[in-house]
C-alpha cells in the first residue's frame, strides 16, 4: 500500500459517525424483458442469462430526477426519524440530472425543507453514491456538519438510445439515500475508504451533453445519431470492473484491519449479476454474504447502492451491528469502497403482509410502496 492509502482518518476522528436511516423510490412504470423484445432484437434468455435483469422502473411524461430524489430523501428521513431541517449537508450522486443548474441537491433540499442544509451534485456515474458517502464522512469526522443525507439519483432511460441493444436492456431509473450523523468522541463506526479514478477508460463510457457551439463559428461534428447520447464498451468496462474492484476491496480490508470473515454483506454496485459473481469468486465472497437486488429494477446507476441496502433492511436481511463492505464503479472510470456497521434502527411503519408477501415472489420491488 501507498503511503496515502495506509493513512486511515477513520481511526479515532474527533467525531464518531453513525448510520440513522435508509430510503428509496423507483417510478412506477415498468419495462420487462418481454417489453423490450418488442423493442430491439433481444430476448428474455439472453438479458437473464448475461445481465441478470427482468424488469426495469422508468420514468414517464414529466417525471423528473428531482422528483424521484425528493421521495427517496422523504423515505430516508422518515427511515432515520428526521425532518428535513435536521440536515446540514445535502450530497446528490448524479450523471443525469434535469438541469445542470440548479442541482438536484437544491431542489431537494427546497421541496423537504432542509433550511440549514449546504449542498451539492456529485457526478462520478454509478460511483457516486460511494464517493459522496465518502466525502460526507470528511465533513462529519471533523466536526464541520452533524448530518449529512447522501443520496444517489439517476434516470438513464432518457439517454439511452432504444434501437442500441447493447445498452437500453441494461438501465432502469430510480434514487436511493442514507443519512449520517457525527457526534463528539461517539465511536466511528465507518472503519476504512479506498478512492479512485483513471480517466484513460473515460472512452469506454461516455454520456455526452448535446450542446453546441455558438453560430459564428465552426459547428461542433455532429455524432453519427444525435440520439446516441450513450457509448459504453461493455466488454472493456466488464474487465476493468472486474480487475479494480477486487483490489480496492483488499485494500480497504486491509485499511480497517479486517478480513472478508469480519464482514456480514458486500453490497458492490448493482451493475451486473455476472460482475458482481466474477468478483465475488475472485475475492473468495461466499454467495450468502452478498447483497443482490438487480433483478427487478436493472442497473440504477449511483441509486444502484442505497436501493439494494433499502431493500435488504426492509426484508430484515441488514440488522444493527452487522458490517458491510460498499464498493462503487463505472464510468470515468472511478471506483471506491467504504466498510461500516449498519447502526440505524429503522423508523418506518413495518411492511403490510402484501408487500412481504411480495418479497417471496420471484421479483420484488418495495421501493415504489412508498406511501
Ligand atoms: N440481446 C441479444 N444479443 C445482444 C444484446 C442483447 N440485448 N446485446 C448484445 N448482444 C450480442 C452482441 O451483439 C454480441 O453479438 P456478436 O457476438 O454476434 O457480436 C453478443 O451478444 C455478445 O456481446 P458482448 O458485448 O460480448 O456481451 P457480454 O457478454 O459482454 O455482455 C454486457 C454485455 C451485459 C453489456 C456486459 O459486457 C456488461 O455488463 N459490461 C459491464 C457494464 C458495466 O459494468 N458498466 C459500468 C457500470 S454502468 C455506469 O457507470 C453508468
Amino acid at each position: 500500500m501507498t503511503p496515502a492509502e495506509q493513512h486511515n482518518p477513520c481511526t479515532n476522528p474527533p467525531y464518531g459517525i453513525q448510520l440513522a436511516g435508509i430510503g428509496a423510490f423507483v417510478p412506477k412504470a415498468t419495462l420487462t424483458n418481454a417489453d423490450l423484445e418488442g423493442l430491439v432484437d433481444t430476448n428474455d434468455e439472453w438479458i437473464t442469462s448475461r445481465t441478470g435483469i427482468k424488469q426495469r422502473h422508468i420514468v414517464s411524461g414529466d417525471e423528473t430526477v428531482g422528483e424521484l430524489a425528493i421521495a427517496a430523501a422523504k423515505d430516508t428521513l422518515a427511515s432515520a426519524g428526521m425532518e428535513g431541517k435536521d440536515l446540514d449537508l445535502i450530497i446528490v450522486g448524479t450523471s443525469t440530472p434535469d438541469t445542470i443548474y440548479p442541482a438536484v441537491a437544491c431542489q431537494v433540499q427546497h421541496a423537504i425543507g432542509a433550511t440549514n442544509a449546504a449542498g451539492f451534485d456529485l457526478s462520478l456515474a454509478c460511483s457516486g453514491f460511494v464517493y459522496g458517502t465518502v466525502v460526507a464522512q470528511q465533513f462529519l469526522m471533523s466536526g464541520m456538519y452533524k448530518t449529512a443525507l447522501v443520496m444517489g439519483a439517476d434516470i438513464h432511460s432518457r439517454t439511452v438510445d432504444w434501437t442500441d441493444r447493447n445498452t437500453c436492456v441494461l438501465f432502469g431509473d430510480g434514487s436511493g439515500a442514507a443519512i449520517y450523523t457525527a457526534e463528539q468522541g461517539a465511536p466511528n463506526r465507518f472503519f476504512a475508504n479506498d478512492l479512485h479514478m483513471d480517466g484513460s477508460f473515460g472512452k469506454e463510457l461516455t454520456l455526452y451533453t448535446n450542446f453546441d457551439n455558438c453560430p459564428t463559428v465552426e459547428p461542433r461534428t455532429p455524432r453519427t445519431k444525435p440520439e446516441q447520447l450513450l457509448y459504453m464498451n461493455g466488454r472493456e468496462m466488464f474487465k476493468f470492473a472486474t480487475r479494480v474492484v477486487p483490489e480496492s476491496i483488499n485494500t480497504t480490508l486491509k485499511k480497517a484491519n479486517m478480513t472478508l470473515d469480519d464482514i456480514d454483506y458486500v453490497v458492490l454496485h448493482q451493475a451486473n449479476i455476472r460482475i458482481m459473481e466474477s468478483m465475488s469468486e475472485r475475492l473468495g465472497i461466499p454467495p450468502e454474504k452478498l447483497i443482490t437486488h438487480i433483478a427487478p429494477v436493472g442497473n440504477t446507476s449511483a441509486a444502484s447502492i442505497p436501493i439494494a441496502i433499502n431493500h435488504a433492511v426492509r426484508t430484515g436481511k441488514i440488522k444493527k451491528g452487522h458490517k458491510l463492505l460498499l464498493c462503487g464503479f463505472g464510468a470515468g472510470a472511478a471506483w471506491g469502497s467504504t466498510i461500516l456497521e449498519w447502526t440505524a434502527v429503522d423508523q418506518r411503519p413495518p411492511l403490510s403482509e402484501a408487500a412481504m408477501a411480495d418479497t417471496a415472489a420471484a421479483h420484488p420491488v418495495l421501493e415504489p410502496a412508498l406511501a
